[in-house]
């Protein structure tokens, strides 16, 4: 049988109970009040898509609408979420016709040069031409060896609290921060409370999330959201301490917040599902090797528009190259590029002259956000490098002095 028939439909607002079950289902977990309702509240139907057999849900995809840093700016971006087909429909084409519905949706309407996601499975999405743009660091560490260098004497004083009452310092902290982390998303109200709803019965056993704060001369100037679980053994106390992120303004904010973290009494173990590849936690610690740091995937990039896209973001260095893209799914990105890039600007026009590189829509997606190296993917035998020496100064060009990171799952 094929599903390739099945219309695919604008969702409207009062799906959204049904889609929640659905995706919960596929998922593999109840549907919890408290979380739907902060996903409500960021539910935009006009952007969700739905496909029916019969009366039944069997497909669907959503995109919100979000502001992304990427190198040196921000820039709207569609975020991809809310992706699901029922087992009974599987493998018979409805991912790929929502996903190429998507894109197109998202490239006619011409406000977001480049879609993003968190795939559940890596091997999903290179086919539709998302590439791999952040990556992750999953740390699961051991805590008792661990030291940070002693606290100065300005060190601030630290501060415990409920997350939900201080929203407005936790927003002020990682607006500020957000202007030059490449892959972090505007968090307005509705998101906020997406990030910091916490319901019962999603602690697995542990403390309900609390946020440690850090006050320096300015006010809140750095926080670290975490949770604990008591764990005991016939040894003793040998608890864990969850951070769901820190941020911070200034290195005395950020020491500070993570020598509490690391150091809570009766704990033992640190998890940590996100932080960046290039953390300063990394830096600050006696033993990294103790962080039992584990390297993952996190944001994938598809670029929708690459003229659009190439010249929204920043280049490290000065660049000036011609790039052959081939795109199968949006053939309007088919085509040579001028790219003409800096630190303070860029362009990105139709070339008539030769390419000096070449190379398909997934690899500009890679090298979005300055995560991915141009050698290495020319190393891969996916970037292809027609025009002798163009590759070694548009390497670092294509990257920024920070990895790409991404701190929530959307
Ligand atoms: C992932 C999912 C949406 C795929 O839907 P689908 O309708 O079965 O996908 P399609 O039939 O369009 O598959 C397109 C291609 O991708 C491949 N593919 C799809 N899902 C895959 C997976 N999870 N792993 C590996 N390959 C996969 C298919 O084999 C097919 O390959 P082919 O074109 O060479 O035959 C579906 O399996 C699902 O809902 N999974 C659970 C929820 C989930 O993980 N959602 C994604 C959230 S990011």
């Amino acid at each position: 049988m094929t599903t390739s028939s099945l219309p695919i439909e604008t969702a409207r607002a009062e799906d959204f109970d049904e889609l929640g079950r659905f995706l919960n289902l596929l998922f593999h977990h109840g549907l919890e009040p408290e979380a739907h309702e902060t996903e409500r509240a960021i539910f935009e139907p006009e952007r969700s898509l739905v496909v029916r057999d019969g009366t039944e849900l069997v497909a669907t995809a959503t995109a919100f609408t979000r502001e992304l840093t990427v190198p040196g700016a921000g820039m709207p971006a569609a975020h991809v979420s809310m992706v699901g087909v029922a087992p009974t429909h599987r493998r018979r084409g409805l991912l790929t016709a929502l996903m190429r519905r998507q894109l197109r949706d998202i490239h006619d309407a011409g406000r977001e040069p480049v879609a993003v996601l968190w795939a559940s499975e890596g091997q999903i999405y290179p086919r539709f031409g998302y590439g791999l743009a952040s990556e992750r660091l999953v740390l699961r560490g051991e805590t008792t060896e661990l030291r940070l260098p002693a606290p100065s004497a300005d060190e601030g004083r630290l501060r415990l609290d409920r997350p939900a009452d201080r929203q407005p310092d936790l927003a002020r902290v990682y607006d500020r921060a957000r202007t030059d982390r490449p892959g972090w998303s505007a968090r307005d109200d509705r998101w906020w409370r997406y990030v910091l709803v916490d319901p019962e019965s999603q602690r697995g056993g542990a403390t309900e999330r609390r946020v440690v704060l850090h006050e320096g001369p300015d006010g809140v100037d750095g926080y670290g959201l975490f949770r604990t679980k008591g764990e005991w053994d016939s040894g003793g106390p040998k608890s864990v301490t969850t951070v769901d992120e820190v941020v911070a303004s200034n290195p005395v904010a950020y020491r500070a917040i993570w020598r509490m973290l690391l150091s809570i009494d009766l704990t033992r173990q640190l998890s940590c599902q996100r932080v960046a590849p290039d953390e300063p936690l990394l830096r600050l610690v006696n033993e990294p090797r103790q962080l039992r740091a584990q390297l993952v995937d996190a944001l994938w990039v598809r670029v929708v528009n690459v003229p659009a896209a190439l010249a929204a973001r920043r280049y490290a260095t000065d660049i000036d190259v011609v790039i052959e893209v081939t795109d199968d799914l949006l053939p309007e990105n088919t085509g040579r590029w001028r790219l003409l890039g800096g630190p303070k600007t860029a362009t990105c026009t139709p070339a008539t002259g030769p390419a000096d590189l070449a190379c398909d829509v997934r690899c500009l997606g890679e090298l979005f956000l300055g995560g991915a190296s141009l050698t290495a993917l020319a190393d891969a035998g996916r970037v292809r490098e027609l025009h002798p020496g163009t590759l070694t100064p548009a390497t670092p060009a294509f990257t920024w002095h920070r990895a790409p990171s991404a701190l929530e799952v959307f």
